[in-house]
């Protein structure tokens, strides 16, 4: 935890003291909007060459394609700017996220941060030892009935995915309060550990989207499944609610084939 935080503060520092005025693309990946810059990549490397320094034998997984396997059984899962397109664009959700895993690639979350240094917000979670944000323990928002719940969602980068993650908002939103497109997953999730939404849902999210978000969404009392009951989180879909919406939300969302491209 104390390494995952030294890295994310410097990471956070770095990136919000040296964002320059007319920063660009640096490259594209899935589709000509998936885009990165050159501080994603700096960002990733100088969090990486921290954590390195001081875990040798540690594994990596990173979204600019840190990829080391390791031999020590932690394997470190991070996103160097989750929120690109808000940090291109000036705006202030964007964060830091980085998770240590046990056991190899399905290993067990055991620690997550993600720190949002224009929110002057850090959250953070240890497996079983509660959500924090900054020093104030979260908890989740008591589920409301379904068409009272604010739901917050994402879209993925490639077309024919967006059509039918709008189709599927366009019959969820009569149903709900509102739903919220913030641009950051990562804070997605902790914004349902804090209560700042009712719930969340995402298909085609990473493990580096993902893997932070979780534990802190889960040690704040969130249930974090996937498409079926049972199921863990995964690309095929991620909702997260508090325990009493969890179940009617994934339903639903099943039965709109969320998990379908
Ligand atoms: C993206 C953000 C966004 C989500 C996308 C992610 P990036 O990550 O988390 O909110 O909707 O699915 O890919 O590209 O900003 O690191
Ligand atoms: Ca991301």
């Amino acid at each position: 935890m104390d390494l995952a935080l030294r890295a994310a503060h410097q990471a956070g520092v770095f990136l919000r003291d040296g964002r320059p005025d007319d920063l660009g693309v640096a490259a594209t990946k899935s589709s000509a909007v998936d885009v990165v810059t050159e501080m994603d990549i700096a960002s990733e490397k100088m969090i990486t060459g921290f954590l390195a320094e001081h875990r040798p034998d540690d594994g990596f997984l990173g979204e600019e394609g840190a990829s080391v396997q390791g031999s020590s059984g932690v394997q470190w899962v991070i996103d160097p700017i989750d929120g690109t397109v808000n940090y291109l664009y000036g705006r202030p959700a964007w964060a830091v996220s980085i998770a240590a895993r046990v056991g190899g690639a399905d290993g067990e979350t055991v620690v997550g941060v993600v720190h949002a240094p224009m929110q002057g917000e850090t959250f953070r979670a240890a497996l079983g030892e509660g959500a924090y944000v900054n020093d104030r323990p979260l908890k989740v928002r008591p589920a409301p009935p379904f068409e009272q719940a604010l739901l917050g969602t994402g879209f993925g980068y490639l077309t024919e995915r967006r059509v039918r993650q709008a189709e599927v908002v366009r019959q969820l939103i009569p149903q709900v309060r509102d739903i919220r497109r913030g641009g950051s997953a990562a804070i997605d999730l902790c914004d349902v550990a804090a209560g700042r939404l009712d719930a969340y849902y995402e298909r085609g999210l990473n493990p580096w989207d993902l893997a932070a978000g979780d534990l802190i969404a889960r040690e704040a009392g969130a249930v974090v499944g996937g498409r079926a009951p049972g199921d863990a989180p995964s690309g095929d879909l991620v909702v997260a609610a508090p325990p009493a919406l969890f179940e009617p939300l994934r339903a639903k969302l099943d039965a709109l084939g969320a998990w379908h491209d």
